[in-house]
């Protein structure tokens, strides 16, 4: 269900289980993947033991007992016996595997994890092979000391790899995964012979009797109902013989209709402390559709959870101050009330309790005589205000941060830093200057803008439409010509990361990181000269120092400003004169791109090198993307001057990193590539073109060209691609509809071509994020005419299309909305069509 989500399965050395379920992309893509094997020296768990009297006996696991008084089953975890190998004292089991060392000191194998689940070391419920399991068979006997092997299943799940951290502390995407990990074990343990009910849960805090600090929670695969379900569900019966009704949905319904105590509603989720809370502190987290447990919910629903579980979560750690106003982190137990396996199920809904043993900072409500002798609860407050307490802590647009601005620099400021940074860098007469003395070629300043895409994502290298225009945020490179091939580098973004290296050694593969994407530069350029005629000699080496205020990993092409600004730089000082014409221009832009694509190693498709060099300012850029197309013919300038028509186009920077190089895009592009290749065609460009023909020229919302469309996507041998293929195509039209919005003077109307971007993109392209969902969502919530993802997606930065007055508010709210979503502050800039690369 999750395309960013691998599940890896292995086997520990004594034979059980272990799951990894990571989300980083390059182990997603399965460029990278997790060590296997544990060299533990721990023997089969099965194995016979031997007893105090010396003698070997077979392994039996676990037992439980039936209390006669109560018909609750009681495991007995007193079989503990056959514990061979005990980490030491000082290491924690569930940190991974310290690089190095000689064979795995903890659970985890690898070195690293996103999430992993195992099969708890010494468990209280334990199937084992060959013994009969299910106590089913025991409930007619007629006895008063029953007893079974206790036999299930007990899971470990280890939220972060930091020992550090906890759930409360991880990021939507990080919780979405776990989400789908206890979706994927309550699958699993169902399957288990035996197995009637499964059960999620976490345990945080000392308070609740925790021994590991490391953020972790337990799934336990019960063989009987447990007494609390047993309890719900004879409650949910007399209820639905009573009035026909679903008792936990009529009390959702009861509870919002009452409203008093609802602590948070989004779009799926409701959180609401129930009527008769009985602990100090408890709310319920429930699902507005019924779903019986976690693998009924859908994605969309796992995405809304992970950001409402983790407000949840931030408000019940502010729930109490210490005596110095700082909050206290509360001591809780969440847990995952879910259908049996098998009885009830209709009768059940899946709901999250979390509730605390803590009353007051430092004072717990213990469970005295009342309680523990008769199960007879007396809360000591009420529903009322424990929700009132919860729903203060709401995020308010006016305590949230105020909406970051990252401001552009006028060219003397850029020009201004760059050659300080330069001059710090490489002093004018030091030993390694280049020609020193009174020859010395003086530094000369270039700067590149980064851009952003209007709209046509995921068609350039698909030799298709996209939209962009420059930022006047820019890259800025100052650079020294030398007399040698030697290229010095060096970054104020990166101090300390200086380069060095011979231009005759550049070349595919040879250079890694940002200079990469400089000498890759140098380096495609020389190539250029070889492939027409003349000499890569006429490049020479050169000193260079960079600085910049295109955001970083943010989607606005910050690489393509680098790439560009050297591009420019090198024309000039090398006299090869392309910059002068936009044939030129599409020149330097095709080798920033073999520079990109080649030595930094980054398949992209080309857009943002042709917007940092070929954009006009007060213009967006039309680019068609097919190949070999006359540099003239491949671009048109469009008039966007949105101020004239009282909008403003603002830039949401997630912050949620973004990376091109990882296994995701070029995934996207491989999959596209093939679907072309399968429908006989050099490019999904072409597809598009002939359902456009085959339409009539129909436009895109008619059901002559969906009628076309669907008739390609038919030929197709699977759902992915089709959706694939669905979102280009798509796109393609879309970008030509809002072109002629734009030459039409109705910039106010292209916001649902926008909002239709942005949903093809994440349901049918799967690019987007929760960040950029929130992002999307927030700013039309607060009066965006229309917005979308931008660049190349899985986090960087979204745009929305606003009335300029509401630009400032726009931004507060959505600034608000991921406080709210306890997601990392968000930067904003205003996109200005501005001027292409150039010579400050
Ligand atoms: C990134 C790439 C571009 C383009 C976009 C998606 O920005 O660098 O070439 O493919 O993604 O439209």
């Amino acid at each position: 269900m999750n395309q960013h989500l691998r599940r890896t399965p292995t086997r520990l050395a004594d034979g059980r289980e272990l799951v990894y379920f990571d989300d980083s992309p390059a182990y997603v893509s399965g460029e990278r993947t997790r060590r296997l094997d544990d060299p533990r020296p721990l023997g089969d768990r099965f194995a016979p033991v031997t007893g105090p009297d010396g003698h070997e006996h077979p392994y039996t696991g676990p037992e439980m007992r039936l209390d006669p008084l109560t018909g609750d089953w009681i495991p007995l975890a007193a079989h503990r016996m056959n514990r061979t190998f005990l980490p030491a004292a000082d290491s924690c089991p569930l940190c991974p595997a310290t690089p190095g060392a000689p064979y795995s000191d903890g659970e985890v194998p690898d070195t690293d994890y996103d999430v992993v689940v195992f099969e708890n070391r010494f468990p209280s419920l334990q199937s084992v092979p060959g013994l009969a399991g299910s106590p089913d068979a025991l409930h007619d006997q007629d006895t008063l000391q029953t007893r079974a092997p206790a036999s299930g299943r007990c899971e470990v799940i280890v939220f972060s790899s930091d020992h550090s951290s906890s759930f409360g502390a991880l990021t939507p995407r990080r919780v979405r995964t776990i989400i789908d990990a206890w979706a994927d074990r309550t699958e699993a343990l169902g399957h288990e012979p035996g197995v009637e009910q499964v059960f999620c849960f976490e345990n945080r805090g000392q308070e609740i009797g925790v021994t590991l600090h490391h953020p972790h929670g337990q799934i336990y695969g019960y063989p009987y109902v447990t007494p609390r379900s047993r309890a719900m569900l004879a409650q949910a019966r007399a209820h639905h013989e009573r009035t026909g009704g679903h008792l936990l949905r009529d009390v959702l319904a009861a509870e919002l209709a009452d409203g008093r105590r609802i602590v948070l509603a989004t779009e799926h989720w409701v959180a609401y402390v129930p009527f008769a809370a009985r602990w100090p502190v408890e709310v319920h987290l429930a699902p507005r559709r019924d779903v019986p447990d976690l693998p009924a919910l859908s994605g969309a629903e796992r995405d809304d959870l992970a950001v409402t579980y983790l407000e949840l979560l931030r408000r019940l750690d502010l729930f109490f101050e210490g005596p110095d106003g700082a909050p206290v982190p509360l001591p809780y137990i969440a847990a995952w009330h879910q259908a049996p396996v098998r009885e009830g199920r209709e009768l059940s809904r899946l709901h999250l309790q979390v509730f605390s043993v803590l009353r007051a900072p430092g004072r717990l409500k213990y469970l005295a005589g009342s309680e523990s002798g008769m199960g007879a609860w007396v809360s000591d407050t009420t529903p009322e205000q424990i929700a009132a307490r919860l729903q203060a802590l709401a995020p308010t647009p006016a305590a949230a941060p105020a909406a970051q601005w990252v401001e552009s620099w006028p060219d003397d400021v850029g020009a201004d830093r760059v050659r300080q940074a330069f001059a710090a860098a490489y002093p004018a007469d030091g030993p390694e200057g280049g020609d020193a003395g009174d020859g010395v070629p003086e530094v000369r300043v270039y700067a590149a803008p980064g851009r952003v895409n209007i709209i046509g994502e995921h068609t350039d290298y698909n030799a298709g439409l996209c939209l962009p225009i420059a930022l006047p945020h820019r890259t800025y490179v100052a650079l020294r010509p030398r007399a040698d091939s030697v290229v010095r580098l060096a970054s104020a973004q990166e101090p300390g990361a200086a380069w060095t290296g011979r231009l005759e050694d550049v070349a595919p593969g040879a250079v890694t990181g940002w200079p990469a994407y400089v000498a890759g530069v140098a380096w495609a350029l020389g190539q250029h000269l070889e492939a027409t005629g003349g000499s890569a000699a006429q490049v020479r080496g050169f000193d260079a120092v960079i600085d910049s205020c295109v955001p970083y990993g943010a989607g606005l092409s910050s690489s393509a400003a680098l790439e560009c600004s050297v591009a420019v730089g090198i024309d000039d000082v090398a006299g090869l004169g392309l910059a002068a014409t936009d044939a030129g221009r599409a020149t330097l832009a095709a080798a920033a791109v073999r520079a990109e694509n080649e030595v930094a190693g980054a398949p992209t498709g080309g857009m943002d090198q042709s917007a940092s060099l070929r954009c006009a300012p007060g213009h967006a850029l039309l680019l068609d993307c097919r190949p070999g197309l006359d540099p003239a013919r491949a671009v048109e300038q469009i008039p966007f001057d949105l101020a004239a028509e009282g909008l403003a186009l603002l830039v949401i920077d997630t912050r949620a990193e973004h990376a091109l190089v990882d296994g995701q895009y070029a995934q996207r592009r491989a999959t596209c590539e093939a679907a072309a290749a399968t429908l006989g065609l050099a490019n999904l460009r072409e597809l598009a073109d002939s359902v456009v023909a085959a339409a009539a020229g129909a436009p895109r919302a008619e059901p002559a060209f969906a009628e076309a469309l669907g008739a390609a996507l038919d030929r197709l041998p699977d759902d992915v691609s089709r959706r694939r293929v669905r979102h280009v195509v798509t796109e393609i039209a879309r970008t030509q509809d809002l072109v002629s919005l734009l030459r039409a003077g109705r910039a106010s109307d292209v916001g649902p071509l926008l909002d239709a971007s942005h949903a093809s993109l994440r349901d049918d392209y799967e690019v987007s994020a929760t960040e950029l969902d929130v992002a999307v969502e927030a700013a039309r919530d607060a009066g965006a005419l229309g917005a979308r993802m931008t660049g190349g997606g899985f986090g960087g930065s979204a745009i929305a299309l606003v009335p300029a007055d509401r630009t400032r508010a726009v931004a507060d709210a959505v600034a608000a909305a991921f406080a709210g979503a306890g997601l990392r502050a968000p930067g904003f800039l205003l996109a200005l069509p501005s001027a292409p690369a150039h010579a400050c």
